[in-house]
């Protein structure tokens, strides 16, 4: 697969990488642990260098099953993940923190966890209104100059937010929401990342799996399904929006190729430092996938792709009010 730079800093990545979240949450019960092991070597085997996770998904378990699976080929990966949520005593996500002490602690956990002595790139998961950014962003430059990150990402965060954390710690990338289905970046982020010299990371690209055809009208999501408390997934919602599949469908049917592949395609095509992470557990779709990088839009393509999108109106908020509280703007 071809390579991406992220960032000023020279971060390089395989165009596509793998999240690694639905592993552990967000998609139903947990596959077994033996099974997603042979699956994320597979994934190398297959060319994925970018692996993304976090300390909250699980929480923990998603390091540990990535570390565990990663261990043998750790010099040919890199590894992104996340901290800046708060936990109680039994390990329950209790909100957001970014305090210097708790983010040295939870480098600490998550270097045990993946097994590792540094990692690649280290997001802060979410912006803590109650932490000036300069010191999140200074905490993390100390980490850097002590060996055990090599850089600094954010995630879901605006553009002043951005602008002061970069001042102070050159910023790798951003891992924000972005696909056919969510397109806000466009307006203000983008522009910000180019000017700033700061890669972007897609996450969702397939719209929580929305933008592959798979889901429909019918769909139930089940116990532990993110999507069952997510407005875009409500069944009225997704009724609406399902005219953007169809309308995605009809570029697809015509490059012979899948909804998914187009959509993560449209993406790639956009800037040549955008990197998305599609998250899958099967690898049949992990290919399937991949194949996007391969996948040439021409301008028809992409100015069709763009009407599509701008002739459908998205219905219902892509997070539950507690969650949007969480996003900074
Ligand atoms: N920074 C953040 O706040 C944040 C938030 C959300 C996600 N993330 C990261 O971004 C990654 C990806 O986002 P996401 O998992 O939310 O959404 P996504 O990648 O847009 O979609 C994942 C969903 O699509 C399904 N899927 C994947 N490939 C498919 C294919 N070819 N055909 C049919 N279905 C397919 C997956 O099911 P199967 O697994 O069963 O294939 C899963 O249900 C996560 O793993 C995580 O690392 C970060």
């Amino acid at each position: 697969m071809d390579t991406r730079t992220l960032g000023t800093t020279g971060l390089q990545v395989s165009a596509l990488g793998l999240g690694c979240m639905g592993m552990s949450q967000s998609f139903g019960p947990r596959p077994p642990r033996e099974e997603m092991i042979t699956f994320l070597r597979a994934a190398v085997d297959s060319g994925v260098t970018l692996f993304d996770t976090a300390e909250v998904y699980g929480p923990f378990h998603n390091e540990e099953l990535v570390g565990d699976a990663l261990e043998p080929v750790r010099d040919d990966v890199v590894i992104a993940t996340k901290f800046g949520f708060a936990f109680d005593e039994d390990g329950k996500q209790t909100g957001v923190s970014s305090r210097p002490d708790s983010i040295r602690a939870a480098v600490d956990g998550s270097l045990r966890r993946l097994r590792t002595d540094a990692i690649d790139l280290l997001y802060q998961h979410r912006v803590d209104p109650e932490v000036p950014i300069e010191d999140v962003a200074g905490t993390v430059k100390e980490l850097i100059a002590a060996g055990k990150v090599h850089h600094f990402g954010m995630s879901e965060a605006g553009v002043q937010t951005i602008r002061r954390a970069h001042a102070v710690q050159p910023v790798t990338a951003l891992q924000s929401e972005y696909s056919l289905f969510w397109r806000e970046p466009e307006d203000e982020i983008l522009p910000a990342l180019e000017e700033l010299g700061i890669g972007f990371v897609p996450f969702s690209p397939l719209g929580r799996g929305f933008l592959t055809g798979q889901v429909t009208a019918q769909t139930e999501f089940g116990e532990g399904d993110i999507r069952a408390t997510l407005p875009r997934f409500e069944r009225e919602a997704l009724e609406a929006n399902l005219a953007l599949v169809e309308l995605i469908t009809r570029v697809a049917d015509r490059k012979e190729a899948t909804v998914g592949r187009v959509a993560l395609a449209w993406l790639l095509a956009q800037k040549p430092w955008i990197v998305p992470i599609p998250g899958t557990r099967r690898l049949g779709r992990l290919e399937e996938n991949l194949g996007a990088a391969d996948l040439e839009l021409t301008p028809e393509d992409l100015a069709e792709l763009d009407r599509a999108s701008a002739s459908v109106q998205v219905q219902g908020d892509r997070y539950p009010e507690a969650m949007q509280k969480m996003i900074d703007r």
